[in-house]
């Protein structure tokens, strides 16, 4: 099954389609009409080589998966993913709806012991309706809350509580977003946002 897996995958990477599907949606397609389609037919794509996506998922071009068969991927519904997106999947990474994460954004499930170089483990999570910055690292084992905004270029090193606003190395959440917040999902949908 994983080889059967990892060949899917590899095939998917290499596929001509999907890099004329990224074209298309680079040239500047959004989440409606054929854009749309076009985000589910890529979605059901990446469903077959490890990723587990909502509806109206749109993972950019260039984006890498390391490992195909070992953890999972899972992204919530109205999420975009821009470019050149790092998936390290030693373990679990999900990612909740209606998020915006920014291009070069590295996912990393897998450290060493600092003695032994043993390899560990640890999900990361993105809660719902945040937005990630460009560049942003996110270390093993850190969970960013609902509603946060993460500064580009920042490597989140720690948990961040729900509604920060937090950038910087090591990522510190600087001040907390008022609420409520009205704001939009990548699809355009606009949506309230409570405690
Ligand atoms: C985090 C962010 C949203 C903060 O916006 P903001 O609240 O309007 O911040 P300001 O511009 O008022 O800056 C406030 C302070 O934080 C610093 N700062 C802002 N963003 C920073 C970042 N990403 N890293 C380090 N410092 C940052 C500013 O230099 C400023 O410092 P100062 O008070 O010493 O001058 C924004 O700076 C950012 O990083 N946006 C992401 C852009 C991006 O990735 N775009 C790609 C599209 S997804």
């Amino acid at each position: 099954m994983r080889t059967l897996r990892f060949l899917l995958f590899s095939l998917w990477l290499q596929k001509p389609w999907r890099l004329l599907l990224d074209m298309l949606w680079d040239a500047g397609m959004s989440f409606s009409g054929a854009g749309a389609r076009l985000a589910a037919l890529k979605a059901k794509g990446l469903s077959l080589s490890g990723f587990r996506c909502s509806r109206d998922v749109f993972v950019s071009s260039g984006a890498i998966v390391s490992l195909p068969t070992q953890g999972s991927i899972h992204i919530g519904p109205e999420t975009f993913v821009g470019r050149q997106a790092y998936f390290d999947n030693h373990a679990r990474i999900e990612i909740g709806e209606g998020c915006l994460i920014g291009g070069f954004v590295r996912f990393l499930t897998a450290t060493h012991d600092v003695e032994t170089f043993e390899l560990a483990c640890r999900p990361v999570r993105v809660g719902p309706f945040c937005w990630i910055g460009a560049n942003v690292t996110i270390l093993p084992g850190v969970t960013i809350g609902k509603g946060c905004i993460i500064g580009a270029g920042s490597v989140v090193t720690r948990d961040i509580p729900d509604w920060s606003i937090a950038y910087g190395v090591p990522c510190q959440p600087r001040r907390e977003r008022p609420r409520p917040i009205r704001q939009r999902t990548a699809t355009g949908r606009e949506v309230m946002l409570h405690d």
